[in-house]
Order: structure tokens, then sequence, then C-alpha cells
């Protein structure tokens, strides 16, 4: 049988997510990258994963760092999120960030924070799966960010 690599993307894609930012580093040396494939591990102790691809330019800068922070996207924050993607080796020019509490800055106005530090790297085939810890946390209202199906959308009501 033959694998068809872009159906089964499309397959997956008929799973909608969220989409968050990682971000590393400080001052001017911040650095993010758009994801969505952020999702909860466990509770205790509280461990979040994510993925990031071999191939990426910030793959060393992400898999070295042993603090990041996910910042959970409202769907006010669209423009970021396709600014961060396309941003090369992940600068946040002109997109705006609010400070956390000891790690890497956030993006202003995330509806939910997570500091972490990385607790894990396990090999994924052309991706590295990186497991962190958090140590702190922080939301706040508003709807989320969705990707679906290739395009972002706003959770309906
Ligand atoms: C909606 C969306 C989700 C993404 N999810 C991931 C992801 O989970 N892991 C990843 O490595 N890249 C992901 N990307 C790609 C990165 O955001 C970025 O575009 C890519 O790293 C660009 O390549 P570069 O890092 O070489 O500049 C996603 C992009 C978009 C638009």
């Amino acid at each position: 049988m033959t694998f068809d690599r872009r159906e089964f993307r499309n397959a997956l894609g008929r799973f909608p997510t969220g989409i968050v930012v990682v971000t590393a580093g400080e001052g001017r040396d911040l650095r993010g990258i758009t994801v969505n494939s952020f999702t909860s591990v466990a509770l205790d102790p509280p461990l979040i994963l994510w993925c990031i691809a071999k191939s990426s330019r910030r793959y060393d800068l992400f898999t070295n760092a042993t603090e990041f922070t996910v910042s959970v996207l409202s769907e006010n924050e669209r423009a970021a999120a396709e600014t961060i993607a396309t941003a090369g080796e992940g600068k946040l020019a002109g997109v705006a960030c609010e400070a956390s509490e000891t790690g890497p800055a956030a993006i202003a106005g995330a509806v939910a924070v997570f500091e972490c530090t990385r607790e894990a790297l396990h090999d994924g085939g052309d991706h590295m799966i990186i497991v962190g810890r958090v140590h702190h946390f922080r939301q706040r209202d508003g709807a989320p960010l969705t990707f679906f199906r290739g395009t972002y959308h706003k959770v309906a009501n």
C-alpha cells in the first residue's frame, strides 16, 4: 500500500487544535515559534509537550533552551501567529510581549501562559518531542485562536 503523505497531513488537519507560541531567550534575544502540536501530558508532575521539526532553523535554539514559555493565543492574535510563523530565526519584532514570573516573556494577551523548564527530549522521527515541566502558569478570560484543516478559526459559541 502506498502511503500518501499529503493525504496523511490533510487527515491530521481534521483534528482541531489551539495555537501556541513558544518563546525562549530574553530581552532582544527573545525568540518564538508558532506551534499547534502542544498538548498537556500530566498533572502530577505538571508536564506539557510540543514538537519541533528537525528541519527548523529554530531547532537548535529550542532544543537547547532549558527554559521556555508557552502562550496560548487568543482569537485576536492571529497576526502574531502568522508573523512569528514566518519570522525566520523567530525574532519577535513588532509583536507585543508581556513579562513572565521567572521564564521567558509571553505573548501579550495570551489566554493562558505556562512557564516551563525542559524536562525531557524524545526523538519523534522528523520532529523532536520537547517535554516541559510547568513552574508558573496564569490565565485570563477570552476565546482561543484555533486551527482546523489548514486555516485559523474562532470558536463559535
Ligand atoms: C498553525 C501552525 C502550526 C505550526 N505548528 C508547528 C509545530 O507544531 N512544530 C513545528 O516545528 N513547527 C510548526 N509550525 C511551523 C513554524 O511555526 C514555522 O513556520 C517554521 O518553523 C518555519 O521554519 P523555520 O523555523 O525554519 O523558519 C507551525 C506553523 C503554523 C502556521
